[in-house]
C-alpha cells in the first residue's frame, strides 16, 4: 500500500494488518504500553483545504507519538490566498520532500489528484462525499471492541447518506468483515436505487423501524455545507422523523449508537443519547488515534 485515498486500496491483509495493530496502539494510548518510535526523524505534512477537528488533531497526535513531526498547511494564509493554483501549492510541497502527506479536500477527486501528482504517500483525511477511510476503519475498530466480530453485525445508517464521504467508506470496510447494512433516510438524503454501493439495502422510511431492525444505528449528520438551498429539508420535520431521542433509544436497550462527528445536536442526536451506555461516540475518538498511527506506520515502515 503507497497511497491510502480510499479504503479500496486496502487489501483484504491490509485491512487486518491494520486493525490487529490498533489494539496495541490502543494500549500505548492508554498508557499501558510504551510507544514504538518507528517514525523517528519522519516529517509528515498535514494538508487541511477543509475545517477538521477529530481527523486533524488526530493525525497530527498519531505522528507525534510515533515519534515523527508535522507541518500543518491550510488555505487560510498560504499563497492559496494569493491565486497560487492547486498544481503549484503541490509542485511547492512535492520540492520540499515530506515523508508523506495526509490531505483533506472538500472537492471530489482532490486527494487522488494529489497522490497522481505527488512523489511521496498521500493520505486521506476525507474528499468530497467520496471517501474517509481512516474514518471507515475506526468504525470497524470501535465496532470490534465492542461485538468481538462484525460478521452478521446490522448497522442501519440513518441521516444524509446521499452527501456523507463515512458512508462508503463505513460500508465498504464493515461488509468486508461480514456486516449488513441498512438506510433510514428521508428522499433528498438516500443514494440514487441504482447506486450499486447501496443496491439491495433495506430502505426504512421511520427511524422506528430501524431501531427494531437494527444492532447498530450509524448516524449521519446533515451536510450542509455540500446541500442547495432547494434539497434542505424542514429542520424541524427532520428532527420529528429522524433523530435519535433517548425516549426513542430507552425501548431498544442492545442497539449500539455511533457518530463520526461532529454532531448536529438537537437535529440528529440528542446530548443524552450521545452520553448513553448505548453510544460508542467518545470511543470511536479514540480509536481515531489508535486507527491513524497503525495507516502511518504501515505506510512508513
Ligand atoms: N469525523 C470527522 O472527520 O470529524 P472532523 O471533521 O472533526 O475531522
Amino acid at each position: 500500500m503507497r497511497h491510502l485515498v480510499s479504503t479500496m486500496d486496502l487489501s483484504d491483509v491490509d485491512l487486518t494488518t491494520i486493525l490487529n495493530e490498533v489494539h496495541n496502539f490502543i494500549s500505548v494510548i492508554e498508557g499501558k504500553e510504551r510507544p514504538a518510535q518507528s517514525l523517528q526523524n519522519r516529517h509528515i505534512l498535514l494538508a487541511f483545504f477543509e475545517p477538521s477537528t477529530r481527523t486533524r488533531l488526530s493525525f497530527q497526535l498519531s505522528a507525534h507519538r510515533l515519534g515523527a513531526s508535522t507541518a500543518l498547511f491550510q488555505p487560510e494564509g498560504s499563497s492559496v490566498e494569493k491565486g497560487e493554483s492547486f498544481g503549484n501549492t503541490f509542485a511547492t510541497i512535492n520540492a520540499m520532500h515530506f515523508d508523506a502527506m495526509v490531505m483533506r479536500h472538500a472537492m471530489d477527486g482532490a486527494v487522488s489528484l494529489a497522490a497522481s501528482l505527488n512523489g511521496v504517500p498521500v493520505i486521506s483525511a476525507g474528499e468530497g462525499k467520496i471517501n474517509h477511510p481512516t474514518q471507515g476503519l475506526l468504525d470497524a475498530s470501535t465496532l470490534l471492541e465492542r461485538f468481538g466480530e462484525l460478521r452478521g453485525l446490522k448497522i442501519c445508517l440513518v441521516g444524509d447518506i446521499e452527501h456523507s464521504r463515512v458512508a462508503r467508506s463505513q460500508i465498504d470496510v464493515c461488509s468486508r468483515l461480514g456486516a449488513t447494512f441498512a438506510l433510514c433516510a428521508p428522499k433528498n438524503f438516500l443514494p440514487d436505487e441504482s447506486d450499486e454501493v447501496f443496491a439491495s439495502m433495506p430502505r426504512f422510511e421511520t427511524i422506528e423501524d430501524a431501531l427494531v431492525w437494527a444492532d447498530v444505528m450509524s448516524m449521519l449528520r446533515i451536510q450542509r455545507e455540500r446541500i442547495s438551498s432547494p434539497d434542505f429539508p424542514d429542520l424541524n420535520d427532520y428532527t420529528k422523523k429522524f433523530a435519535l431521542t433517548m425516549n426513542r433509544l430507552n425501548r431498544h436497550n442492545n442497539v449500539s449508537v455511533i457518530h463520526p462527528g461532529p454532531a448536529n445536536v438537537g437535529v440528529e442526536i440528542e446530548q443524552t443519547v450521545i452520553d448513553s451506555e448505548n453510544s460508542l461516540i467518545k470511543r470511536q475518538v479514540t480509536h481515531g488515534v489508535a486507527v491513524r498511527m497503525a495507516v502511518l506506520n504501515s505506510i512508513l515502515t
